[in-house]
């Protein structure tokens, strides 16, 4: 299927995260702090809950519903550490981003 627009760079900002949909994947792109853009797993793997509901301070990203910590450059559990969110390859090219969705499905943890 290959990489296919999801936004304009432009509508990403620094230390923001919004939620998009592109074929039937929820996706999550954060604006980094220093301006790199990643795109996860809309869902949090713990109970499900839309992560774009949390609170991210362009480095942590922490779920709304128990607080789970996740590394917003790595998609890496903090709290707890033994789980991750998925993260979909992205492409920034001619002022839009651009992000592949083959083969990435959402991560859980456990309970
Ligand atoms: S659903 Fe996200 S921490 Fe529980």
């Amino acid at each position: 299927m290959g990489f296919r627009t999801l936004c304009a760079v432009d509508d990403v900002w620094e230390g923001e995260m919004t939620e998009h949909e592109l074929d039937g994947h929820e996706i999550l792109l954060v604006g980094l702090a220093g301006g790199d853009v990643k795109a996860y797993q809309a869902r949090c793997p713990h109970q499900d809950v839309r992560l774009v509901e949390g609170e991210f301070n362009g480095r942590r990203l922490i779920c709304r519903a128990h607080r789970w910590e996740f590394d917003a450059c790595t998609g890496r559990g903090l709290n707890p550490d033994d789980c991750r969110l998925a993260e979909y390859p992205i492409r920034i090219e001619a002022g839009q981003v651009m992000v592949e969705t083959e083969d990435v499905w959402p991560l859980y943890g456990h309970t």
